[in-house]
């Protein structure tokens, strides 16, 4: 039988050492590639189809919301906008090649001013979640590359690399509540590769 030595219970003790350092750092470097931890909620929680996503009474101009739905099949984060000025929604229909200028579209929500909007936040780059708004300048800015989406104009990009807007989301007015309902346009979404390939059409 080989004995144990000295020497050899050294290394192994370094090999562990080394390993357990290793398993360690895994949740560390997936945090800073995955934009999971950025949700605003555990993911899993929400079933496919309509949701609540405000009381009308905690809205008002200025005011920007996330929320998670789903409408199909992943759950994915929302957001929704009481903005001020003038807003145009995106175009329904609007597949060009290149996606990015989608504004200039009429408002499809069901009971609710034309201020309130409600957009995707999956970067249409690598599928980070642009988060970063600036109610100045009516631009969300995703964190991961910088890309510009301008939320007052169908959320057309202006900056960076997102090959096309990110989508609208219709809404409705249930009583005093919000509602996200569906994708205004799902043939635009599915034309979206990030969306296709995360499951999210
Ligand atoms: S993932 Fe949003 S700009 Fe790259």
């Amino acid at each position: 039988m080989k004995k144990t030595t000295r020497r050899n219970l050294v290394k192994y003790a370094a090999v562990c050492g080394i390993g357990f350092t290793v398993l360690n750092s895994v949740p560390v470097v997936l945090r800073y590639v995955s934009p999971s931890p950025d949700w605003p909620m555990p993911k899993g929680q929400v079933k496919p189809g309509p949701i609540k996503v405000a009381d009308l009474k905690d809205v008002s101009p200025g005011s920007f919301t996330m929320f998670n739905f789903n409408f199909g099949k992943i759950t994915l984060v929302g957001g929704l906008w009481y903005l001020e000025g003038k807003v145009t929604h995106q175009r329904k229909g609007a597949t060009q090649a290149d996606g990015k200028d989608m504004g200039g579209g009429a408002n499809e929500n069901i009971g609710l001013p034309d201020e309130i909007v409600s957009y995707c936040l999956l970067c249409t780059h690598l599928g980070c979640i642009p988060k970063n708004w600036d109610p100045e300048q009516s631009i969300l800015t995703c964190p991961c590359h910088n890309g510009m989406y301008d939320i007052s104009n169908g959320a057309s990009v202006i900056s960076g690399p997102p090959p096309a807007a990110i989508p609208e989301i219709k809404l409705e007015k249930r009583g005093e509540e919000i509602w996200a309902v569906d994708w205004k346009d799902l043939n635009y979404v599915k034309t979206l590769d990030v969306y296709k390939n995360k499951g999210a059409v």
